[in-house]
């Protein structure tokens, strides 16, 4: 896409939204409410951005816990330094649950702990905010939503798309026609690199709690054990903003991949391929790759009428149909000293990693994390919707759950409605 092109498509949807009635009151104004007292598992990599991107005045963290002796200490160190400087540390979370003045809890362990860690803490009373994907089995996220049921507690499943205020205001144009019927999405997330983390302490013995090595708690992504790779690692945050705008679940999935680059061990695709079939004849063509990172991630809404790109989670493009040609004549006229249009917002950052011009939404890529625990905090004591409860991230998990097989198997596979019920 030039750059003509993407301040057209730019242009185009803040004008498109400054016509919506809702524009510009979205839900997220600054309140005060009495903190929620919570504690977090798991503070690696996402843990701490969640942690950093936790507004005190909304959930204040007083306890951390992390088996892996790094990653508490730097989990513990946020949490003196933006929390509570008399925070508590843990090695095991079931320590961490038996704590009565904590009322929530923050999951970011990986993917195979989601379940049992979210159902011990809500059996203990506490709300629960669990990372994406909710669960490494469909049973698993059902146990999760039972439990939740059962206690009367909040779940909330941390697919930030739910709380980013671009995704509102795409879903808004949606729903009002703006780009017609939407047969077709196309959404993709590609990366040139390994995924792998270096091995800090290759002393730690992590088998005490269910890793076969360091490598595999380190690395717990690239092995089926405790992960299902791209697919619930990138592809379900992109399915679950799909599924909401669509209003519905697919029905069937195909898919192929392998590992085609990185033969080093790792069990887990590095390269997939799926087309999601949705009712009402959406179809849905998905790719995540790791030899190319050219196209970034995105989603790519393409109606009868215009065309709606979600990119970054921080651009939002739009283009009736016929904008292209209208592109062609800016870049023209570029090209021979004329006019262009102004690009004065800020962006965040291309498939190369440069400093690109964007959307002007302000929003930075990790502004909707501090709006989910914010959202979270008011679900819990002001009863706001949660925007992303359980049962929204099972319809996620189980599509992907399900095309994750197929792209294994090189298959078709029918989702049976049944799997998104509870
Ligand atoms: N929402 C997002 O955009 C986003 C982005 C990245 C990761 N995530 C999700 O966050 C979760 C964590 O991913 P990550 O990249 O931070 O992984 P990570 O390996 O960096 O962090 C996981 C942490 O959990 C700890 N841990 C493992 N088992 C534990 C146990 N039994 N008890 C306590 N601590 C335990 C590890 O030592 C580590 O510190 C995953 O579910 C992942 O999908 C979400």
């Amino acid at each position: 896409m030039t750059e003509q092109e993407r301040q057209l498509g730019r242009r185009n949807f803040i004008k498109a939204v400054a016509t919506l009635p809702a524009a510009g009151a979205l839900l997220w104004k600054a309140a005060s409410l009495r903190p929620v007292t919570a504690g977090i598992i798991g503070p690696g990599g996402q843990g701490r951005v969640l942690m950093e991107n936790c507004n005190p005045n909304f959930i204040k963290l007083v306890a951390v816990c992390d088996i892996f002796p790094p990653n508490l200490l730097r989990g513990l160190d946020i949490a003196k330094r933006n929390h509570d400087p008399n925070a508590e540390g843990h090695s095991d979370y079931r320590k961490l649950l038996e704590r009565k003045d904590i009322e929530a809890v923050l999951i970011a362990a990986p993917l195979w702990m989601h379940s049992q860690m979210a159902v011990d803490a809500l059996q203990a009373g506490k709300h629960v905010f669990c990372e994406k994907t909710m669960a490494y089995t469909v049973d698993d996220c059902k146990k999760m939503i039972q439990a939740a049921r059962s206690a009367r507690k909040n779940l909330q499943i941390g697919h930030q798309r739910a709380y980013n205020p671009l995704y509102h205001q795409a879903h808004e144009l949606i729903k009002n026609g703006t780009i017609g019927e939407i047969y077709h999405v196309r959404a993709l997330w590609h990366r040139n690199g390994d995924w792998r983390r270096k091995i800090e302490d290759p002393k730690f013995d992590p088998r005490p709690w269910g890793y076969d090595s360091i490598e595999q708690l380190v690395n717990w992504r690239l092995y089926n054990k405790y992960s299902h790779g791209l697919m619930s690692e990138l592809c379900s945050h992109q399915i679950h903003a799909i599924n909401w705008f669509a209003g519905n679940v697919p029905q069937s999935v195909v898919g192929t991949g392998g590992v085609y680059r990185y033969k080093d061990g790792r069990e887990v695709f590095d390269h997939l391929y799926a087309i999601f079939q949705y009712p009402n004849n959406l179809t849905v063509t998905y790719s995540s790759i790791q030899s190319n990172a050219y196209d970034h991630y995105y989603e790519e809404f393409m109606g009868t009428k215009g065309t709606i790109i979600l990119g970054g989670e921080t651009e939002a493009l739009l283009f009736m149909e016929g904008d292209r040609g209208k592109a062609s004549e800016l870049e023209v006229k570029a090209d021979k000293g004329g006019p262009v249009m102004e690009a004065s917002e800020s962006r965040g950052r291309d498939a190369a990693g440069n400093s690109v011009s964007g959307t002007g939404s302000g929003l930075s890529a990790v502004s909707a994390y501090r709006l989910e625990l914010e959202g979270f905090a008011r679900t819990i004591r002001n009863g706001e919707p949660n925007l992303c409860d359980g049962e929204e991230g099972l319809k996620a998990a189980t599509a992907i759950l399900k095309a994750d097989e197929a792209v294994k198997q090189t298959k078709i596979l029918e989702i049976s409605q049944n799997l998104y019920n509870v």
